[in-house]
């Protein structure tokens, strides 16, 4: 069933500026990102077009997808990939192997819900990326828009550790995250935000930049979020 609308006033609540934040966000708003019931309430309130960080196609992020697989059948992990419309866009260039690993269930049901029978054609895992038991196939590409951003010290440490386990060689790391000129929050919860230096000095030592890119997102409720993204490749 398709949610109801919601006012303005709510949707800029998860905008993630800070300004306007109704009650039950702000009680969330110390919660760690790696609670699931935090985004089950996100989700269970707002559609997925109308969260902060919906964007009707995920240019950057499909088009660096078809640049860095070598064919469609190569394994692709969304990370956080939430309610996001990247997988519809994934299967529309015939991408056979997609995982999506998200927090929250009620995320991926919206997923499913809008994806009907082609559902059927992708692996949904309702998990914890930092679960240290979280089984996974090794991946070629990995992605992951505005879920790392919420990871601070401990976090990136346990995102790494994840990474080696779960790239394949060769395997390219596409990542979107809020640079510094970007809101400090983002649905309520403190933003760990980048700039390349930042993620040079956590990714560099396993990692080959392949390119950079600052990108200008417009929320759903016209505000502008800049979002740094970048591509790395497994060192061998
Ligand atoms: C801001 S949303 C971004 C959604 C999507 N990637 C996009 O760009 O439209 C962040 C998503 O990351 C998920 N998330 C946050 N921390 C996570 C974790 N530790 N493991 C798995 N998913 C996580 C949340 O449930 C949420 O769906």
């Amino acid at each position: 069933m398709p949610k109801p609308k919601t006012s303005s006033e709510e949707i800029g609540a998860l905008i993630g500026d800070g300004t306007s934040v109704t009650p039950i966000d702000k009680a969330h708003a110390m919660e760690r990102s790696s609670n699931s019931s935090h985004w089950d309430v996100i989700y269970g309130k707002y559609r997925h077009d109308q969260v902060g960080w919906y964007a009707p196609v995920l240019q950057t992020s499909l088009n660096w997808i078809l640049k860095y697989s070598d064919s469609e059948k190569c394994a692709v992990l969304d990370v956080g990939g939430g309610s996001s419309t990247l997988v519809d866009d994934l299967l529309r260039h015939f991408y056979s192997n997609v995982t999506i690993v998200d927090l929250s269930q009620r995320a991926l049901d919206e997923t499913v819900y809008r994806l009907g029978a082609k559902a059927f054609e992708v692996n949904f895992n309702c998990a914890d990326i930092l679960d240290p038991n979280l089984f996974l196939m090794p991946v070629k590409i990995w992605h992951d828009r505005a879920a790392f951003h919420f990871m601070f010290e401990k976090e990136i440490d346990m995102y790494l550790q994840r990474l080696a386990k779960s790239l394949l060689p060769n395997a390219v790391f596409i990542l979107g995250v809020f640079t510094k000129n970007a809101p400090p929050t983002c649905s309520g919860l403190r933003v760990n935000r980048h700039s390349m230096a930042s993620l040079e000095r956590i990714f560099s030592h396993s990692f080959l930049l392949l390119e950079s890119k600052v990108e200008t997102h417009i929320t759903p409720n016209g505000v502008q979020q800049e979002y740094l993204y970048s591509a790395w490749r497994r060192l061998p």
